[in-house]
């Protein structure tokens, strides 16, 4: 059944566990997630990007996500709006259907330009009127997501590029955070604590200078009752990126964010967390290997199946992992 993040997030803030948000773009993804959601008996949320929108169209994503409650009408699914750059787009996910919308104004409308406090919270206080007026969910963002090693605001096709950040833009602040949610009614705050999007996080696996659980913590302290959510939350496994190379890849050293530093996140209020990058990697390896390995095949549905397949165990290991399991 199609419910509101508020809903699903209230219960697991009540429980102690945090929700996978994974991005969807295709038939392969959403079925996936399902599959593991499944076999795991987990709650489901699903989220589409601006750009999820564009590859697959808003009707075919629409009934993609319908299609898997219809399928799967015992998991409790949350359809979400990731990264609204504006009021507009979030108005628009709505009236699609969407039960939650993310107002990113951390970012300009170009989804890249950092902006002021004043800007985010008056942008965001709109799009909670309009939102809870509908019954929808949203989740609102305060500081901006970047390395902490360099600076970078993600990868180059990533969310924010080409945008160098000071070290306090990269950790949100505890008390600017409360402001914040008492300003705007938000039901979820993304923080910034040192992860960002894509790839390519840290040139070394992270320790505490680079990714700054400890700036959760103090957050939660001030804030205990709001939903934290973590963004750029892949692992970056290490076994599909040496798949990937194997079979004709070319991507350099590079570490996401370990299970057990989210594992940390969630004893301290973080009940979302967002994957993308993973599933792009489980499923780029997992077709590559096949390909490679049955060079006469073109039946698309073969190479697909390995991508599910992969794409499945990725998804089962995080529900199992954030305490999501058992809880559909
Ligand atoms: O937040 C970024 C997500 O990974 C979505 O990426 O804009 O390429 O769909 P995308
Ligand atoms: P990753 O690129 O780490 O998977 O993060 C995805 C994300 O934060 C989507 O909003
Ligand atoms: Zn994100």
């Amino acid at each position: 059944a199609l419910i509101s993040m508020r809903q699903m997030l209230d219960h697991a803030a009540e429980f102690g566990y945090a929700v996978p948000a994974f991005n969807v773009n295709n038939l392969e993804q959403m079925r996936a997630i399902m599959l593991a959601a499944d076999a795991t008996d987990s709650p489901v949320i699903v989220q589409a990007s601006a750009g999820a929108r564009k590859y697959a169209g808003a009707p075919f994503l629409r009934h993609l996500i319908l299609a898997a409650i219809e399928e799967f009408p015992h998991i409790p699914v949350v359809m979400h709006q990731d990264h609204g750059t504006s009021a507009a787009v979030c108005q628009q996910a709505i009236q699609l259907g969407f039960s939650s919308v993310m107002m990113d104004g951390s970012l300009g409308t170009d989804g890249k330009t950092p902006t002021d406090y004043e800007y985010n919270v008056n942008v965001t206080r709109r799009v909670v009127e309009m939102a809870h007026a509908c019954g929808v969910s949203v989740e609102g963002e305060l500081g901006c997501l970047g390395s902490l090693e360099t600076g970078a605001a993600g990868e180059e096709d990533g969310i924010g590029a080409d945008c160098i950040l000071s070290h306090d833009q990269m950790l949100t602040d505890p008390e600017e955070a409360a402001q914040f949610v008492k300003a705007t009614g938000v039901d979820a705050l993304a923080i910034a604590c040192g992860t960002s999007h894509g790839a390519y996080k840290f040139s070394r696996p992270p320790t505490g200078d680079i990714l700054a659980i400890d700036r959760i913590k103090d957050i939660h302290a001030r804030i205990p009752d709001t939903h934290l959510v973590m963004h750029g939350s892949s692992s970056v496994p290490q076994e599909w990126l040496a798949v990937i190379n194997e079979y004709g890849g070319a991507i350099p050293e590079t570490y996401g964010v370990p299970v057990e530093q989210i594992q940390e996140g969630i004893k301290y209020g973080v009940r979302k967390i967002n994957i993308d990058t993973d599933l792009r990697l489980a499923s780029t390896g997992a077709i590559r290997r096949y390909m490679a390995k049955n060079p006469a095949e073109f039946d698309p549905r073969k190479y697909l199946q390995e991508s599910v397949k992969a794409m499945t165990e990725i998804c089962k290991d995080r529900y199992l992992a954030f305490g999501t399991a058992g809880n559909a």
